[in-house]
């Protein structure tokens, strides 16, 4: 298997974490990977804030994962935070997706995301992307204008010693991949 094979197979989610802080320059390395992702027309429509000082992690996990957002209750254990927001488009890829009915900011946050999941990986740092976070709330501890989105967030920290890195299980590959016809 190649190393990058090895990498991408390698990575899952991490929900359990040691509580051991990660270096700044650590994440730096990790939004820089983000950075670099393509995104349609190349427009980056993304912003990165990462989350390291204790205060507002500690503030992050009291509020932002609570209630009806519990089930994300684990990210308490985590070393940093990332939020991602979407910024704005430009004409090209705004007027393209609404011709093609969709948003290409969304598709170009996720392949950022992938990408600081993949290098993290790499430093033995553990993520969790989330998608279920009360984002009022986030937005004010972070200064987010309001009329900017938190499209995710990643919970990163390193894995504690029981989480091991399995195989996933995944869907039969006939299922999803076809060669000439749908
Ligand atoms: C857009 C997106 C949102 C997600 N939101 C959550 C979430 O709110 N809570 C959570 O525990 N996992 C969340 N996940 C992680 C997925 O559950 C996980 O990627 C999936 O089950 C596959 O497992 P793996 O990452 O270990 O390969 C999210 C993943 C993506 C891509």
């Amino acid at each position: 298997m190649t190393e990058f094979m090895e990498l991408v197979r390698s990575r899952r989610s991490v929900r359990k974490f040691t509580g051991g802080k990660i270096e700044r320059g650590h994440l730096e390395i990790c939004v820089e990977a983000a950075r670099y992702a393509p995104s349609a027309c190349n427009v980056q429509p993304w912003k990165f804030v990462i989350v390291d000082d204790p205060q507002k992690t500690g503030s992050i996990v009291d509020s932002v994962f609570s209630g009806p957002y519990s089930m994300n209750a684990f990210a308490r254990g985590a070393a940093a935070f990332i939020a991602i927001i979407s910024e704005k488009q430009g004409p090209a890829p705004r007027l393209g997706g609404i011709l093609r009915k969709t948003d290409f900011r969304l598709i170009d946050i996720g392949m950022a995301c992938e990408h600081l999941a993949l290098q993290a990986r790499e430093l033995n740092i553990g993520t969790c992307i989330l998608g279920w976070f009360d984002e009022k709330k986030l937005k004010k501890i972070l200064s987010v204008p309001f009329f900017r989105k938190i499209e995710l967030v990643i919970a990163l920290g390193y894995p504690a010693s029981d989480t091991e890195y399995r195989e996933r299980p995944l869907k039969d590959r006939r299922e999803v991949v076809a060669f000439n016809e749908y």
